[in-house]
């Protein structure tokens, strides 16, 4: 069985994503505007769900119908063999998106259209009508439409993919898991050097750093029945519970140090709480520090910074002044090391005064970010 499949991400990140899906075993790898396209046997599917660091959602595509007319939509829809897909009792969340220049057919119309021929499919084949209720959707549709066409497709992941299982709240400004993630690729970071963030607040980028270290899939901190696809009619639990016995196996104690530091007490209470809660405990060494005042806590290795700003930390601006200092302190203490600053996209990066090997801009959440990579001699 060969499915064809879409996974989402930021759009600064579809390459990244690319490339980890192929490498887990995706073919047919193709990127489009926030979406990569590509094909799975099945088996595959299990292990990018499992194993994605990036993706946000995966999608699972039905079928790609014309969509002139709000009838040619239902009339098409009617036709996909829904009961075959999922089973009529679970609740359906359905959601339209259109492409920004897509023409005047309202979002809400083709709605309802694809609901209709839900319910239509059901009852011609099983003569039931689905579960409607669209409250704590299991079953998520989606339809995308572009240039007159429908793109039908079932949400396979869930909940975002970024959601590990893991999160506790108490921090005001965490970063999304995948895009962590991303930051420690971008860097080269393959979980064999030593890491420090010290300015960690909640622990999220130490945690995915920590992961990778020792080899673990991302998606094994879901509970059973937390991914959408093990509610769809064709779930081979067997093959499914094979895939992540496979991942067991792979993991391997951290082969250097993961070191975390921020100088607010309480941060560290909830990044320690949650690297437990994520069974890392043991990984991270976590400390209360000034960053001003650490050392490199290795020879060699990779420091990634997201340091505070404005917008989403209260009263701690990110100024020229804090800039300089970082670039100081780095240039003193980190001789050796990989330096990434991720910052807002409008602070004056050029006070670090270190020439950058990288620059990439993000966005996290909807505050334009850009990330700097230095290595330090
Ligand atoms: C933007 S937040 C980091 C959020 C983090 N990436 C996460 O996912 O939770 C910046 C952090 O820098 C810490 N910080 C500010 N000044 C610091 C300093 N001089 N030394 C160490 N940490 C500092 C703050 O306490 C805050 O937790």
């Amino acid at each position: 069985m060969e499915y064809q499949l879409y996974a989402t991400c930021p759009d600064e990140l579809t390459g990244l994503l690319a490339e980890e899906i192929a490498s887990l075993g995706g073919t047919f790898v193709r990127t489009a505007y926030r979406v990569v396209y590509f094909s799975a046997s099945q088996e595959v599917f299990y292990r990018v769900h499992l194993y994605s660091r990036l993706a946000s959602r995966i999608c699972r595509i039905l079928k790609v119908i014309p969509a002139h007319s709000p009838t040619i939509v239902f009339d098409k829809a009617r036709r996909i063999r829904f009961h075959e897909v999922f089973p009529p009792e679970l609740a359906i969340g359905i959601e339209v998106v259109a492409a920004q220049d897509e023409g005047p057919i309202p979002n809400h119309l083709i709605g309802s259209k694809l609901r209709e021929a839900v319910n239509d499919c059901f009852q011609h084949h099983l003569n039931v009508l689905p579960n409607q209720s669209s409250r704590n959707a299991v079953i998520g549709i989606t339809g995308y439409f572009h240039r007159k066409r429908l793109m039908v497709s079932i949400d396979t992941s869930g909940e975002s993919l970024h959601r590990r299982g893991f999160r506790l709240e108490g921090h005001p400004a965490p970063l999304k898991e995948t895009l962590a993630a991303a930051l420690l690729l971008v860097c080269g970071y393959d979980g064999t050097t030593a890491f420090f963030d010290p300015m960690c607040g909640s622990g999220t980028i130490a945690i995915e750093a920590a992961l990778m270290a020792v080899n673990r899939a991302p998606g094994l901190g879901r509970k059973k029945g937390g991914f959408g696809f093990e509610h769809l009619l064709d779930f081979d639990p067997g093959l499914w519970q094979a895939v992540q016995g496979q991942a067991r196996r792979t993991e391997r104690p951290a082969p250097a140090g993961i070191f975390a530091a921020d100088i607010d007490p309480q941060f560290i209470q909830i990044a320690r709480k949650t690297a437990a809660k994520a069974r890392l405990e043991k990984v991270i060494r976590f400390e209360t520090r000034d960053f001003f005042l650490t050392e490199k806590p290795a020879e060699r290795g990779l420091l990634i910074a997201n340091i505070p700003y404005g917008v989403r930390m209260e009263g701690q601006e990110v100024d020229s002044a804090f800039l300089r200092k970082v670039g100081d302190h780095l240039k003193k203490r980190f001789t050796g090391w990989r330096c990434g600053i991720l910052a807002p996209a409008a602070a004056p990066l050029k006070e670090i005064g270190l020439k950058p090997q990288k620059q990439a801009p993000f966005l996290n959440g909807t505050v334009p970010v850009k990330f700097v990579v230095f290595d330090i001699y």
